[in-house]
């Protein structure tokens, strides 16, 4: 699956992650296993509640335990099991080794404090940056994310930012110990289109400039598109395909990946596109009870009776470009072409 001369950066092993609740149990992550290469872009999609947030909270040791639980599983970074490591040596890798912006600037920034401070923070804990050097290198990152002005604004506070800057904020301090890997979880969802797209060009440019990998997670499939060079798609805590973008774009394999590039604005570049926008209908199972068979046989209309019993494994897809994985017992390419209307 590896390109030669790419080395594995991430390997997450059978992943599982389970909260203990009043109401049951919830399986919100429910086997994931995966490995992101040294500099690779992965896009991770899926309606909300598919576990997205959940398996990279868990990754970073920042599942509140009680109620969260780590069932199973490990994640290899750099040949170490972030899962096993002590509290203080994972608290070294996050915001060190691996930077981490989630959607909401406004709730992750100290309002009380100014940005300066804030970006000299990882300087000093992972770095030992003090004083002048510190002050420069946090005006070095501000300029990086395109903030103009940037000696003047360190010492201001979060609210005398927009919503857009106090994002290019977070990114810088993501970034500011140039980690080996970039986790984007909704990082633009809060953002209208334009400061959306503006945004992504610039994590694209800090990406050629820093050479990081990044996991970019995102409910939007048309984000992914702009950003990613492997596209994932996880369902009830699960994925059911994963492969290169254009290929998950051009040649879907999963029915549930075709109902959402077919709840996509149509942009009129690719074939499933085309096909009328329409939602993807029902609702995802409940994950106090997660099926026992694909658990999105019960909104395929493809689905086939072994779909209901046995779970499929994620596994290249037949004919597909190599490294495209697709976890489903029907033949989807099969299925349209018999319902593609006879000219
Ligand atoms: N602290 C929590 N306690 C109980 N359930 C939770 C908690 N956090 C997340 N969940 C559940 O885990 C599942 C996956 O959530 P999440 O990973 O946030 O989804 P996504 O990011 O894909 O929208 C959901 O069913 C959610 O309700
Ligand atoms: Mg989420």
């Amino acid at each position: 699956m590896s390109a030669p001369g790419t080395t594995k950066l991430l390997e997450v092993r059978d992943l599982a992650v389970a909260f203990e609740t009043r109401g049951g149990m919830i399986h919100a992550v429910n086997g994931v296993s995966y490995a992101l290469e040294t500099g690779e872009t992965l896009g991770i999609v899926g309606e909300s509640g598919s576990g997205k947030s959940v398996h990279v909270l868990a990754m970073l040791g920042l599942i509140p335990k009680p109620p969260g639980r780590i069932a199973r599983g490990e994640v290899v970074f750099q040949g170490r099991d972030l899962l096993a490591l002590p509290d203080k040596a994972l608290r070294k890798v996050r915001g060190g080794e691996i930077g981490f912006v989630f959607q909401d600037p406004m709730s992750s920034l100290n309002p009380a404090m100014t940005v300066a401070a804030q970006i000299v923070e990882p300087l000093r804990i992972h770095l030992g940056l003090a004083g002048a050097a510190a002050r420069r290198r946090a005006r070095e990152l501000l300029d990086l994310v395109r903030i103009p002005d940037a000696g003047s604004r360190l010492d201001q506070y979060p609210h005398e930012f927009s919503g857009g800057q106090r994002q290019r904020v977070m990114i810088a301090i993501a970034i500011a110990c140039k980690p080996k890997l970039l986790i984007a979880d909704e990082a633009t969802t809060a953002l209208d289109v334009t400061i959306q797209a503006e945004i992504i060009a610039l994590v694209r440019e800090l990406k050629r400039e820093i050479g990081m990998a990044i996991i970019w997670i995102t409910h939007d499939l048309g984000v992914v598109a702009g950003i990613a060079d492997t596209v994932q798609v996880m369902y009830a805590g699960r994925i059911l395909e994963r492969g290169p973008v254009d290929d998950i774009f051009s040649d879907p394999r999963s029915a549930y990946t075709l109902g959402l590039l077919r709840s996509l604005p149509d942009l009129g570049v690719r074939d499933v596109r085309r096909l009328r926008l329409q939602p993807i209908e029902g609702t995802p199972p409940d994950m106090r009870l997660p099926p026992a068979g694909d658990p999105f046989a019960p909104r395929n209309r493809y689905a086939t009776p072994r779909c209901f019993l046995e779970a499929p494994p994620l596994s290249q897809a037949p004919g597909a470009a190599p490294g495209h994985l697709v976890a489903a017992w029907y033949d989807l390419p099969g299925q349209l072409a018999r319902e593609r209307p006879t000219p």
